[in-house]
């Protein structure tokens, strides 16, 4: 099969395109052929090899050579414990622990799949786990999105927020997003009731106040958040900056124990909610915002791309099989 390998930390540069053995599925997984995969902030972390993801995935080189965990494909073959699917399922799923997604086969264990609905593309399906979980994860588990309140999406125009948005929309809820300038418009097209373009906005001085922050990036201190938010406001971050997030972890519970401020950290639960994303994809209540596609042979370009910044939603891999 032809996969994108990789035997150093580095750049886009050091992946590279190679004809290897077919995986062969354990007692406890499937095999799929993999007919697409979306980039994830955490595919850059590991091909770059931060602290972090050095010392997830090896110190010195990575032990895992094959990135990519958000994919969508066919079921080819099942492992003699696997009770959930068979032969001809359409999965999708994320595989992060286990990887190997940039590839036209990959192995996974059952539970880290789900069924995918027959009026869901294989590149709608590979968009949403990650992006999708952290959003849904943010706005509800930690959260407790209610109706009527402000939320404020900082880095809103990439995989997360653009969920984000959709699913914040279906409480009724006032959602600002604050991202770069060429992707206003297309965050206003799904859903956005007013959009802040950081170049020329700082949105923690403006004199408005959220009652919800949901953060992508983490590029401010904890202090800037918690005064744009509501007496009893609670921000939400997902990641970004290690510095500010180990910060967060820190100051949080003081902020929360001296103020009615809620601070909190969202840990993915990897594929927990695929079954209430599918039901909202399936009544056209959410639908991922794409950008590419790719080919399984431009990996390398898409993980370009999406380390620019440029990119508007999730960027996606089409692996095309002759
Ligand atoms: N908590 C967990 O367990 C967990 C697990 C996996 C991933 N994560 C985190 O999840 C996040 C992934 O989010 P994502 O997929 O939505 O990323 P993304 O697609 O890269 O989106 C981030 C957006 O933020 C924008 N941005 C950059 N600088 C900004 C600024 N100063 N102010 C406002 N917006 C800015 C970017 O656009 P421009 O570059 O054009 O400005 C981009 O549109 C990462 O932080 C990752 O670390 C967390």
């Amino acid at each position: 099969m032809k996969a994108i390998v990789y035997k150093k930390y580095g750049t886009p540069d050091v992946l590279e395109l190679k004809e290897i053995d077919k995986s062969v599925p354990g007692e406890n997984e499937v095999l799929i052929k993999v007919y697409a995969v979306s980039i994830n902030d955490w595919d850059m972390g590991l091909l770059q090899g931060d602290i972090i993801n050095r010392l997830l995935n090896g110190l010195l080189k990575p032990r895992i050579k094959i990135l990519g965990s958000d994919i969508a494909g066919r079921i080819e073959a099942v492992g003699k414990n696997v009770k959930k699917f068979h032969n001809g399922d359409e999965v999708y799923g994320d595989l992060s622990g286990s990887w190997g997604g940039f590839a036209e086969y990959v192995c996974a264990r059952e539970n880290a799949l789900a069924l995918k609905p027959n009026s869901m593309s294989f590149e709608e399906a590979a968009a949403i786990p990650q992006a999708a979980m952290l959003a849904i994860q943010g706005l509800h588990d930690k959260g407790q999105i209610r109706s009527g309140q402000k939320l404020l999406i900082n880095g809103a125009g990439g995989g997360v927020g653009t969920f984000a948005v959709q699913i914040a929309k279906l409480y009724g809820v006032e959602v600002t997003g604050v991202d770069s300038p060429g992707k206003l418009d297309m965050m206003r097209s799904i859903g956005f009731d007013h959009v802040i373009n950081y170049k020329l906005e700082d949105f923690t001085k403006n004199g408005k106040i959220y009652d919800l922050i949901l953060d992508v990036k983490m590029n401010r201190p904890i202090y800037d958040y918690t005064r744009v938010l509501s007496r009893n406001g609670t921000y939400v971050t997902v990641g970004g900056s290690l510095v500010r997030l180990l910060q967060t972890l820190f100051l949080g519970p003081w902020i929360s124990m001296t103020s009615k401020k809620k601070i909190c950290v969202v840990a993915l639960k990897s594929n927990k909610d695929l079954d209430y994303i599918n039901e909202l994809f399936e009544t056209g209540k959410v639908k991922p915002v794409i950008d590419g596609t790719f080919r399984l042979d431009e990996v390398p370009k898409a993980l370009r791309f999406f380390g620019s910044g440029n990119h508007k939603g999730k960027v996606v891999i089409t692996v095309e099989h002759n």
